[in-house]
C-alpha cells in the first residue's frame, strides 16, 4: 500500500447551480461556493469536487459543453474560479473538476465547422456516417433513449451521440482531437486545480466498424447495447496516453466514471499501477438495489432495499480493489441518482436514517464523497406537475412514454429516479427559498426545506450534520485504518443488517447498522468502546429503526 493524499481524503461534491445563488438570479454560482468555504470546512472534508460550470447551452445540466476552456457567465468568472482555489487551498481544501471528454456541445464551433461541409477540416473531430435507406447507419440506442444518431441535414449525414442530440460524440481516434483534448486539461491543471472526475470515460473508444447491434431491438429498431461504446480496448491507450503526457506531468488525482458493466478485471485496468491511466472508478452497482426500471408500476415491495444484495456489491469492489493494491471511491449518490435519504432511508426517521447512512459510508475502505445536502438528508421531490422536471432524461421519459403509463404512474417514477431529485436548490435554511436565494430558483425547491436545512441541524449534537460532521473528523484523526484497513463482512447474509469489521495493525473497529424502519434482533459484540452511536444509550439485544453504532476493541 503506498500512501497518497487523495487516499486520505474525504471528498465533497458540489452541484454550482444548485449551491448558493449571490447575485440574486435564482442559480447558484461560484461566488456562492466561495461565500460557503467556512462551512465545507466545517464538514472536515478536504477534497472538493465542482460538477461543470463550464459555458454551456444546458441541454444536459451542463454535461454539453461549448467551451471547454470557460466558465458559463451565468455561474462567474475565470477569476473567481482562481480565488476559489486560492482560497480552498488555504485552508487544505483540495479542488477537482469535472472533466467531459466523451462529447461537445453541438453549439460547440468545432461542431459548428465540423458539420459545415464533409472536407471542413473538424469533420472528423466527431463521428459522421451515411443513413441506410433513410434510416440511421446502425441501430445502436442512446443512454438517453433513443437512437444514438441524429441526421444533419446540412451534409446528408449523421452524426454519433450516446447522450441527447445536443451532445455530439468526439472523435477520439483521431490523435488532432485527442491532441486538443490534452491541452485542455493542461490548462485547468496550469490554473492550479488538483485533479478532475473524468465523465463518461468509459465510452471514449468506440466500434468504428459502426456495425450492428446483434442484441433484440425494440419496436422502433433500436437495440440498447452499452458494449459499442464502453470499456472497449483504444480506450485504454488513449488514457494512457493522456498519463504519459499530461497526469503524470502533475501531482492530482483522477477518477473515471466507469459505471454500470464493468467488473473486474475491467475495473482493474484503468487503474493498474502497472500501467498507470487513471487512479480510481467509480462504478455503479451498490446504487441501484430498490431501483424500479422505468415500466414499472411501483409498489411499496420495490421500495425495499436488498440488504444483501448492496453488501455483496460494495464487498465485491472492496475486496477486488484491495487484492490488486488499488483505491476505490466511495459514495451512496451522486448527481445522476435519486437522494439517498429517499431511497435507502426513510422520511418517517429522517434523522436516524440520514445519520445511519453517514456512518456507514464514513467507515467504509476507499476515499469516501459525500454529495451535497447528503449531510442534512435532503430528500427527493414532491412534484406534481410534469413541467417542474428540467432534467433531459425525464422530458424524453415524459415524451417518449415508452411504456404508455399514465401521467400519475409516470409522476411516480421520476419521484422516486429522476435526476432533478439530486439537483434541487441546497437548503440552508427555513428562510422564503431556503436561504438558497432571493428570488425564485431556476428549478423547484423541495417544500421540506422549512423543517430539513443547515441552520436547524447546527446545534443539534445528533442532527443528520453533526453525524456527518463528527464521522468526517473521526476517519480523519484515523485515517490509515478507514483508508486502507481491511474490510470484513460479519453475517453477509443477514437481510437488515449491515455490519463490517475495519482492521489496521492492531486496531479494529466494527460498525453495526440496521437498514430498517423496525427493530431487529441483535446481540451486540464484546467491543469495548462505543465510538459514535446515532442514539442515545444501548438497547437490550436489539437495533431501533436505523440505529447505527461505530465500536473501537481496546
Ligand atoms: C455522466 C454524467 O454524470 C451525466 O450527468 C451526464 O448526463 C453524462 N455523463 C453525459 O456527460
Ligand atoms: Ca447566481
Amino acid at each position: 500500500m503506498i500512501r497518497k493524499w487523495w487516499k486520505e481524503a474525504i471528498g465533497y461534491q458540489i452541484y454550482p447551480r444548485s449551491y448558493l445563488d449571490t447575485n440574486h438570479d435564482g442559480i447558484g454560482d461560484i461566488r456562492g461556493i466561495i461565500d460557503k468555504l467556512d462551512y465545507i470546512e466545517s464538514l472536515n472534508v478536504n477534497l472538493v469536487w465542482i460538477s461543470p460550470f463550464y459555458p454551456s447551452p444546458l441541454d444536459d445540466n451542463g454535461y454539453d459543453i461549448s467551451d471547454f476552456k470557460g466558465v458559463d457567465p451565468q455561474l462567474g468568472t475565470l477569476e473567481e474560479v482562481k480565488e476559489l482555489i486560492e482560497k480552498a487551498h488555504a485552508k487544505g481544501i483540495r479542488i477537482i473538476l469535472d472533466c467531459v471528454l466523451n462529447q461537445s456541445s453541438d453549439e460547440h464551433p468545432w461542431f459548428i465547422e465540423s458539420r459545415s461541409s464533409k472536407n471542413n477540416e473538424k469533420r472528423d473531430y466527431y463521428i459522421w456516417a451515411q443513413g441506410k435507406d433513410n434510416q440511421p447507419p446502425n441501430n445502436w440506442g442512446s443512454f438517453f433513449g433513443e437512437s444514438a444518431w441524429k441526421y444533419d441535414k446540412l451534409t446528408d449525414e449523421y452524426y454519433l451521440k450516446i447522450f441527447s442530440d445536443k451532445m455530439p460524440d468526439l472523435n477520439w481516434s483521431n490523435p488532432t482531437l485527442r491532441q486538443e483534448m490534452a491541452d485542455i486539461i493542461r490548462f485547468w491543471l496550469d490554473l492550479g486545480i488538483d485533479g478532475f472526475r473524468m465523465d463518461a470515460i468509459a465510452h471514449l473508444g468506440k466500434d468504428m466498424t459502426l456495425t450492428d447491434s446483434t442484441l433484440e431491438s425494440d419496436e422502433r429498431g433500436i437495440a440498447y447495447d452499452w458494449s459499442k461504446f464502453s470499456n472497449r480496448p483504444q480506450l485504454f491507450d488513449y488514457l494512457q496516453e493522456l498519463h504519459q503526457k499530461v497526469f503524470s506531468h502533475y501531482d492530482i488525482v483522477t477518477i473515471g466514471e466507469v459505471g454500470g458493466g464493468a467488473k473486474f478485471p475491467e475495473g482493474y485496468k484503468y487503474t493498474n499501477p502497472q500501467n498507470p491511466s487513471i487512479d480510481m472508478v467509480f462504478n455503479f452497482d451498490h446504487t441501484w438495489h430498490n431501483m424500479p426500471y422505468g415500466y414499472e408500476v411501483l409498489t411499496p415491495e420495490k421500495f425495499n432495499t436488498n440488504v444483501i444484495a448492496l453488501k455483496e456489491d460494495l464487498d465485491y469492489w472492496i475486496q477486488n480493489s484491495q487484492k490488486h493494491n488499488i483505491h476505490p471511491p466511495m459514495y451512496w449518490l451522486n448527481h445522476d441518482h435519486p437522494r439517498v435519504l429517499s431511497q435507502y432511508g426513510s422520511l418517517d426517521y429522517h434523522r436516524e436514517s440520514g445519520s445511519m447512512l453517514g456512518m456507514v459510508l464514513l467507515s467504509l475502505p476507499g476515499t469516501p464523497f459525500i454529495y451535497n445536502g447528503e449531510e442534512i438528508g435532503m430528500t427527493n421531490v414532491d412534484y406534481t406537475n410534469p413541467k417542474d422536471f428540467k432534467d433531459v432524461n425525464t422530458r424524453n421519459y415524459f415524451k417518449n412514454n415508452a411504456h404508455r403509463l399514465t401521467i400519475e404512474q409516470m409522476m411516480n417514477h421520476m419521484r422516486y429516479t429522476g435526476r432533478d431529485n439530486g439537483h434541487t436548490p441546497m437548503q440552508w435554511n427555513a428562510n422564503q427559498h431556503a436561504g438558497f436565494s432571493t428570488t425564485t430558483p431556476y428549478l423547484k425547491l423541495v417544500s421540506n426545506y422549512t423543517t430539513i436545512n443547515v441552520q436547524d441541524q447546527e446545534n443539534k449534537e445528533k442532527s443528520i450534520l453533526n453525524t456527518y460532521r463528527t464521522m468526517a473528523k473521526i476517519r480523519k484523526d484515523n485515517i490509515q485504518l478507514f483508508a486502507y484497513g481491511t474490510f470484513e463482512l460479519i453475517d453477509a447474509k443477514h437481510p437488515d443488517l449491515f455490519i463490517f469489521k475495519r482492521q489496521f495493525n492492531q486496531e479494529k473497529y466494527i460498525l453495526i447498522a440496521n437498514f430498517r424502519d423496525y427493530e431487529v434482533p441483535y446481540q451486540l459484540p464484546k467491543y469495548q468502546e462505543v465510538t459514535f452511536h446515532n442514539y442515545d444509550n444501548l438497547a437490550n439485544a436489539k437495533l431501533r429503526p436505523y440505529e447505527a453504532i461505530l465500536l473501537k476493541e481496546s
